[in-house]
């Protein structure tokens, strides 16, 4: 596993810009809300979903039986996971699988009803973990997860927790052909999968604002956090 730059693995440039870490469940609106906000903060953006997803996929591709955690923590060493920057300072890190993108892939019903299984293990987090952080040090970025303010970035210079009722959080991911139209079954159950789990569940920090996204417009989360990343550079060197 890996981050590299677009040349290939030479030394990527860092940026003294912010780290916006955005976590919440399933549904809470995250990642439109995370990649607009990258898009018009000018800022880099990285899902860590998709690496728990890709990992996954590896595995179900493999044969590995995802239900048993001994076996998981062993294939998942052997998975060639790369994370690549984006070219400048903006724009979505790739992640490839093998050298290449998996795409649509990563949002099947197969990957949907396994990956919080995967996630659950403590040695994938660590991989995973090992390689989000080596990208966020780039610095510049907006990180989208369920631990990223509690375990990945705790010294995010802004950190939010987005919510939504379940009900609204599933009509949501039921309008998202992205998401593959999850239902609300798995949905729930993946949430709750992530949330009770021993291994950094899905969580605000004690420190991050949290944003009931449902009564609110997307327009309006995004607004807000912008005004966070303004008043948040304002007080950070770059
Ligand atoms: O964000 P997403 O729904 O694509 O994430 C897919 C799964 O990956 C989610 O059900 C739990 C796991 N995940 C995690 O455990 N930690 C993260 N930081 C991001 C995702």
């Amino acid at each position: 596993m890996k981050v590299v730059g677009l040349g290939g693995d030479e030394p990527v440039e860092g940026t003294a810009d912010v780290v916006v870490a955005i976590d919440g469940p399933a549904g809470s609106g995250k990642s439109t809300v995370a990649r607009r906000v990258a898009e018009e903060a000018g800022l880099r953006y990285l899902d860590t979903g998709a690496t728990y997803r890709a990992l996954t996929l590896a595995l179900l591709r493999r044969g590995i039986p995802v239900e048993d955690a001994e076996a998981v923590a062993d294939a998942a060493k052997a998975v060639d996971l790369t994370l690549e920057l984006p070219p400048g300072r903006a724009g979505a890190a790739r992640v490839l699988l093998d050298g290449v993108e998996p795409g649509l892939a990563l949002r099947t019903p197969e990957v949907n009803a396994t990956v919080s299984a995967v996630a659950a293990v403590p040695a994938v987090r660590e991989l995973l973990v090992g390689l989000q952080r080596s990208l966020v040090g780039v610095g510049g970025i907006v990180v989208e997860g369920r631990d990223i303010g509690t375990v990945v970035w705790p010294d995010a210079d802004v950190k939010v927790f987005l919510t939504a009722s379940e009900h609204e959080r599933a009509r949501r991911r039921s309008d998202d052909t992205e998401g593959g139209g999850e239902t609300a079954e798995t949905l729930a159950r993946r949430d709750a999968l992530d949330s009770g789990r021993a291994a950094s569940p899905t969580r605000a920090a004690a420190d991050a604002l949290v944003i009931d996204s449902t009564t609110r417009t997307i327009d309006q989360v995004v607004d807000h956090l912008l005004q966070l990343i303004e008043a948040a550079r304002a007080t950070r060197p770059r």
